[in-house]
């Protein structure tokens, strides 16, 4: 499949900067964000784990795999219909990419497949973010949303990544951003606006203990387990 041009230059800037990129890098304001530190990221890995939707980064430990064949990615493949034999995959990585699926429910069940029986898979998607398009962009989640679809998998972990005030951020941005006509002005918006509100991320430390913060929530996690036992050679 080829990716849409968009894509492949931002697959590009990531996987193979310039210097042009490397400085914009540097200048870039801090992300508008802080994780959860309360987000489980400590599940076992086995021999073979599985990166779904890592194009343009290199992903250690894991078959990064991916719609495009795109530096970095060493399968491409529509996760709809995933190229390997059952039961294989210790762990899976599933960040951000069931918001760009047709069908999120089919492909979990295709994920469930491919996982070794006591397996792990980490899901996690956007509840109120920005249109992003990847290369398409379908939906959102609740955390509710996202657990109708374990199916007969194992809830072990479920939470908010970031949190009420990474949403007012990032939309206050986008907003800031769509009040000028120019692609210059809204470079200088992100950048100024980035660098300014950025401090403000801090306080989701405190809000995302509050029992209202899902109201707002940005990213939400949950770390599924295949049930039965074993592991991968
Ligand atoms: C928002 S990005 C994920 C970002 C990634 N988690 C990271 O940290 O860099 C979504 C990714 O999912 C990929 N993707 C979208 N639909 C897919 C599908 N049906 N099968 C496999 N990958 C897909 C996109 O090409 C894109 O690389």
């Amino acid at each position: 499949m080829i990716p849409p041009e968009n894509l492949v230059e931002r697959y590009r800037r990531r996987f193979q900067p310039r210097w042009s990129d490397r400085l914009r890098l540097a200048l870039e304001p801090p992300a508008p964000m802080i994780m959860n530190r309360r987000e489980p990221k400590d599940f076992p890995l086995g021999r073979w784990n599985l990166y779904i939707g890592g194009a343009g980064r290199r992903v250690e430990g894991y078959v990064n795999l991916d719609l495009f064949a795109v530096p970095g990615v060493d399968v491409a493949a529509d996760a709809h219909c995933l190229p390997f034999p059952g039961a294989l995959f210790q762990r899976v990585e599933c960040d951000a990419v069931l918001e760009h699926v047709r069908d999120p429910e089919r492909m979990v069940r295709e994920i469930e497949r491919v996982m070794a029986p006591g397996g792990y898979l980490h899901l996690v998607t956007p509840f109120c973010h920005p249109f992003h398009e990847y290369p398409k962009d379908y939906r959102r989640f609740t955390p509710d949303g996202l657990k109708l679809l374990a199916g007969d998998m194992e809830v072990v972990a479920e939470g908010w990544r970031t949190g009420p005030t990474a949403t007012a951020l990032v939309f206050a941005i986008e907003y800031a951003k769509l009040l000028v006509p120019w692609r210059a002005w809204r470079a200088a918006a992100h950048f100024v606006l980035g660098w300014l509100l950025f401090p403000l991320r801090y306080l989701d430390l405190a809000l995302m203990r509050s029992p209202y913060a899902s109201r707002l929530g940005n990213h939400c996690y949950l770390w599924l387990r295949k049930r039965g036992t074993g592991q991968t050679g």
